[in-house]
This record gives structure tokens, C-alpha cells and sequence, in this order.
């Protein structure tokens, strides 16, 4: 399946996890890519993959949350391969915490990564995704579609991008671009490392979202991205795409 031949997509938080789990499908379905993160050693990591698998491939190291690098970013990627046909914001981070414990500076973090660096990339990136008639996908969370206990910085992170996603859907899909989002449940990456309850928490709690029947990997993520990002999802627009093997349903 080539559905990304000639298209130029640009994937933040490749370095890991979902992000390169999506980086290697889409190289696996002839996309040319533009790949971002701040980790230096995994994205290039990534990278070499899917230039073995016959990707041409830009790697840059950035900072979603840093207006600058975002600006940067985009402009390299436009610079070198002329166009951009899809953006997919992947990058976050998580943490568990009680909310009395849950200091501003924990919560600036998480909103600034996962929300603001969604934002970031969306809006600099708009300009040349409506030159393409491209799309967006962005990674929400189960977490910001039901309670989701010790997260509170993370949850309502999550259920931004959701907002965000819709509104960008209804904002400019009448230009012609469309904007998505996944919902990942619990997924096997190296995010589940911050998987650390607080003192006196109930897992009972979390573990309710946790397993449905056993967890999986990001793969499960990507080919979801894939077909959101390709023209297999011409008519889905504003959607959020649970995939969390039904735990919420
Ligand atoms: N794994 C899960 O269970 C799960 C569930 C729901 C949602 N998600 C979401 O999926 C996305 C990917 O998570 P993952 O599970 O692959 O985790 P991961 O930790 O493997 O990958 C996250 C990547 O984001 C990068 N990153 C962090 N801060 C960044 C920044 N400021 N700028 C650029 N890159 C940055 C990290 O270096 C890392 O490579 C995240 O948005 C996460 O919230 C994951």
C-alpha cells in the first residue's frame, strides 16, 4: 500500500513510542518525512529506519512548546522538500500526580508540551497544509474522555488537543483541510515509565481504563494515524478516534 507516495509529512515526538511507530508506517507506505523531537539519539534512531526502508527522511531536533523551534521546524521542512501534506502531532508527556501535590509549574510543563505545542504546530503549519488541501491528526487521550484519576495537568491537556481538533475541523474544513484526532488508551511505550500512582491511590481506579483484555503496542496507534492522515479519510473530519481496544465503550 503506497498511500503517502509524493506526500510530505511532518511527525513531532518521533523519537519514541507512537511517534516512531507512525514514522515506520507511513515510511512502510512510501511517505516522505519530516521528523521532529527533542530527544537527539532516538530520533535518529528513528530516522535511519525509515531511510532504510526507502524514505527520504529530514531530521531535525525540536521543541514543540518553543515558538522558535516550531518556526524552525516547519521552515526547514518546506525548505527541503517544497510542500507539506500532513501534520501529525504525536509528542507528550505524562505524569501522575494528586492534585493538592500538582504544583504550576508541573501543570505549565504538561499544558505547554501537549497543548501548546499542538497549537504551535497547527498554526504554523496551516499555511502550507492548505496550499497541499493537507490534514492534521493530533493525539488526544482516553484520559480527556472520561475521568482519569492523578492526571489532572495531562487530562485536561488531552481533552485541549480534543478541542482544539474540532474546532480547527469546523475553522478551516471548508478549505479544505481536515483535522483529526486518536484517543489512545493505555499503550506499551516508554511514557508508561511516569506510570508511578501518588501515595494512597487506588489503582482499582486507573486500572479500570487501564486493560481490557491485555495491552498493546504503538502500532496499534499508527495504522490508526495512517488511515485518519490518508485519503482513505477523505470524508472524516473533526473526529476523535478512540483506541483503547473498547475500555471506554
Ligand atoms: N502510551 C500510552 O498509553 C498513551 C495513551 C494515550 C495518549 N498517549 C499520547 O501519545 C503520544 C505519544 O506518547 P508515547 O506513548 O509514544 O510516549 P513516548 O514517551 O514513547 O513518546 C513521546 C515522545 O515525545 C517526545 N517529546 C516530549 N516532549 C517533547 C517536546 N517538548 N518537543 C518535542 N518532542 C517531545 C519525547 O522525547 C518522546 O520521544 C503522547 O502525546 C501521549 O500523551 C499515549
Amino acid at each position: 500500500m503506497e498511500r503517502f507516495a509524493g506526500k510530505v509529512v511532518l511527525i513531532t515526538g518521533a523519537a519514541s513510542g507512537i511517534g516512531r511507530a507512525t514514522a515506520e508506517r507511513l515510511a512502510a507506505e512510501g511517505a516522505t518525512l519530516s521528523l521532529t523531537d527533542v530527544a537527539a539519539e532516538g530520533l535518529e534512531e528513528t530516522a535511519r529506519t525509515c531511510r532504510d526502508a526507502g524514505s527520504e527522511v529530514l531530521a531535525q531536533v525540536g521543541d514543540v512548546s518553543d515558538e522558535a523551534s516550531v518556526a524552525e521546524v516547519v521552515a526547514s521542512t518546506v525548505e527541503q522538500f517544497g510542500r507539506l501534506d500532513v501534520l501529525v502531532n504525536v509528542a507528550g508527556i505524562l505524569q501522575f500526580k494528586d492534585l493538592r501535590q500538582t504544583t504550576l509549574d508541573d501543570w505549565n510543563r504538561i499544558i505547554g508540551v501537549n497543548l501548546t505545542g499542538t497549537f504551535l504546530m497547527c498554526r504554523e503549519a496551516l499555511d502550507h497544509l492548505l496550499a497541499s488541501g493537507g490534514n492534521i491528526v493530533n493525539t488526544a487521550s482516553t484520559a480527556a474522555l472520561a475521568g482519569h484519576p492523578w492526571t489532572v495537568s495531562y487530562s485536561a491537556s488531552k481533552g485541549g488537543v480534543f478541542a482544539l481538533t474540532q474546532t480547527l475541523a469546523v475553522e478551516f474544513g471548508k478549505q479544505g483541510i481536515r483535522c483529526n484526532s486518536v484517543a489512545p488508551g493505555s499503550v506499551l511505550t516508554p511514557i508508561q515509565q511516569a506510570f508511578e500512582l501518588p501515595e494512597g491511590a487506588d489503582p482499582k481506579l486507573v486500572y479500570r481504563i487501564m486493560a481490557l483484555d491485555k495491552q498493546r503496542g504503538p502500532e496499534t496507534v499508527a495504522s490508526t494515524i495512517a488511515f485518519l492522515a490518508s485519503d482513505d479519510a477523505s470524508h472524516v473530519n473533526g473526529t476523535c478516534v478512540k483506541v483503547d481496544g473498547g475500555t471506554l465503550a
